[in-house]
Formats: structure tokens, sequence, C-alpha cells
């Protein structure tokens, strides 16, 4: 392992002012979403639109550190012939790829999930790192909905694999990015969402050191402290902002070169905003932004709406997120220049 390589791939992951689009929707996930547009998820429209993204100049060589592919983009070709992988790189952005297998539900434990892709991982990482790749993505999952869950069985052998796959992700020179989600859905308070966060977080390092992950080496992927989208409660943005900080200053070692945030369902502005508050409280150990899939798409996916005639106003959509929740990751962001906008 290169340590010092992982780490200066890790640091560009996170620089100043930028942050990572997760553009790795599976290919039914992705169905969903164009489904909802109504636009035909075929290989030929789910390419054109991503292709529309990675051509967003401003957004990329500015504000978009690295991009999130899924197995099928990385593989694919812009209209004029050029791989995907390479667009990224001319914009200035560093690719990277998923290479979880998915949840499956866990054994014993009803209602609860485990992610899966360990076995042929190595071969896997191989593949992808002559595709290009200098970073890769694994998402497990903690639902707190209601009911005896979550169960210790859960986050123990979710944080498991996630340490696994880091570890193998480092051995291939592949910086991991550790993404324990703790869900939004359900009827819980901000309290709750806090406690699960931080057992969560405790044993996922406690797990990283067990399977020798150089810390220096991996960016932490975590959900922010919000309460469940069912509990009709709203709390003030400084609020998450406080709770999320504290959860992580009790568990993240500072040796951790960043901590870049899943947006997980929360409004694209208020993703913004928690981030920005979040850096207002510096300073911190670590550098803090966003590795948002919908709470960057959500606008250019609707301007698109899968119309080629809407390209332009999709990547000012698209451009216009990119800026916002890079001022936020400099804690420099204002509601106003939202309304400007609009
Ligand atoms: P969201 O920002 O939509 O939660 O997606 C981020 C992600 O990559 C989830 O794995």
């Amino acid at each position: 392992m290169n340590l010092a390589e992982l780490n200066k791939v890790a640091e560009a992951m996170v620089a100043r002012g930028r942050g990572i689009l997760a553009a790795d929707e599976s290919s039914g996930t992705i169905k969903k979403r164009f489904d909802a547009l109504g636009v035909e998820s075929t290989p030929d429209n789910r390419r054109d639109y991503r292709e529309m993204l990675f051509r967003s100049a401003e957004a990329m060589s500015k504000y978009i550190s690295g991009v999130i592919l899924y197995d099928e983009t990385i593989r694919q070709t812009a209209k004029d012939g050029t791989p995907l992988v390479k667009l990224i790189e001319k914009a200035g952005s560093i690719p990277g790829i998923k290479v979880d297998k998915g949840t499956k539900p866990l054994p014993f434990c009803p209602g609860e999930v485990v992610t899966e892709g360990l076995d042929g991982l190595r071969e896997r990482l191989v593949e992808y790192r002559g595709l290009g790749v200098k970073f890769a993505k694994w998402r497990a999952v903690i639902d707190i909905a209601g009911g005896p869950v979550p169960s210790y069985t859960c986050i123990r052998t979710n944080t498991h694999a996630l340490a696994r796959y880091a570890a193998l992700c480092q051995d291939e020179g592949i910086v991991p990015i550790v993404e324990p989600e703790v869900l939004m859905d359900g009827d819980h308070d901000i309290e709750r969402c806090y406690q699960v966060t931080e057992m969560v977080l405790k044993i996922q390092f406690e797990e990283l050191y067990f399977q020798r992950v150089a810390l220096e080496g991996m960016v932490l992927k975590p959900n922010m402290v919000v309460p469940g989208k069912k509990s009709g409660k709203r709390v003030s943005v400084e609020e998450v902002a406080e709770k999320t900080l504290r959860a992580l200053k009790a568990c993240v070692p500072a040796a951790v070169p960043g901590i870049a945030f899943l947006s997980g369902g929360q409004s694209d502005e208020d993703a913004t905003a928690h981030l920005d508050a979040m850096n207002r409280m510096g300073p911190l150990p670590w550098r803090l932004t966003f590795s948002y899939g919908r709470a960057l798409q959500h606008a250019p996916q609707k301007a698109w709406s899968g119309k080629s005639e809407n390209v332009a106003a999709a990547q000012r959509a698209f451009n216009h997120r990119a800026m916002m929740n890079g001022l936020a990751a400099t804690g420099q962001w204002k509601a106003d220049l939202e309304r400007k906008a609009a």
C-alpha cells in the first residue's frame, strides 16, 4: 500500500470548496428517477443524462472534485466516442466507482439488510483501477424506522463488511469511501438519530482499526443527524449542525482527511444549509464537504426531463447546485444566493 498516494487522492477528493457528485445510481434506482420524469430508462438515455452532467464545465472544473460512477457508466462512451471517464478527467475531476452489490435481507433480523459484494471484490478493483478509477464507494444501510431495530447484529455485520472492503481497496491502491448510512425514514426524533449515528460510527472506526485500514487514506460518508422524515418535527439548521458535529467529534479521528456527507432525502436547500452551518462552526479537524446524489441532481434532472433542447437549462441548474454546495463547503453560502438564481 502506498499511503502517501492514497492520502493525496483522499485530500483531493475533499479539496477546499469542492465535493463529490454521487452519480452511481444502480439501473433500478435511476429507472425510478426517470419514471418520475416520464423518461424511458435505456442505456442511451442514461448515458445522455450523465454526459450532460459531466460536460457541465463550471460545476466540474470548480466545484466537483470527484464523481462516483456505476459499473455501466464507467464502460460507456460519450456521443462523440470519448469514454465518460476521460470526460471527467479532462474536466479536472477524479473518477470513482460504486463497488457494493446492494442489500439483501439479514438473517434472523427482520426488516434489516446487509450490503453484499465482498466475494471477488479484489479482482473487480483491479479491473476498475485499469479503467482509471482512483476511489470507490460502499454503502451500508442502517434502518431505524420503528421496532427493535437497529440490532447490534446489523450494525456489527455492516460495519465489518465496510472495513473489509476498505482494506481491500487500500491494498489495491484505491481510496475507499466508507458510507454507513443511518436512514432518515421513520418517525424517530433527532435524539434517536444522534444515538444510533454515534453507535454506528464508534463501531465503524473500531472495525476499521481491526482491519488495519489507514485512516489517512479514506473518506467517511455519513448521514447528518436529523429527525425522521415521518416525525413531523422541524428542527433548526443550527441544531442539525450542532448535533451532527457533536457525533462526528466524538467518533471520527482527526487522521481522517475528510468527511463527505450523503444528502439522504433532505431537500436540496436543507442539505446545503446544514453543510454550510457546520463549516461556520469550525475550526474542525477534518474537511467537511458533500457527496450528494439527490441534492445535486434533483434540479438538473427535472430541468432536463429527457429532452436534448433542455440540456443547457439542466447544466445551468447543475452548475448552480454545485456552486451552492461548493460555497457551503467553506461556510460561505447565503440563502439569498438561492433566491437570486430563481
Ligand atoms: P444521496 O445524496 O441521494 O443520499 O445519495 C448519496 C449516495 O451516494 C448514497 O449512497
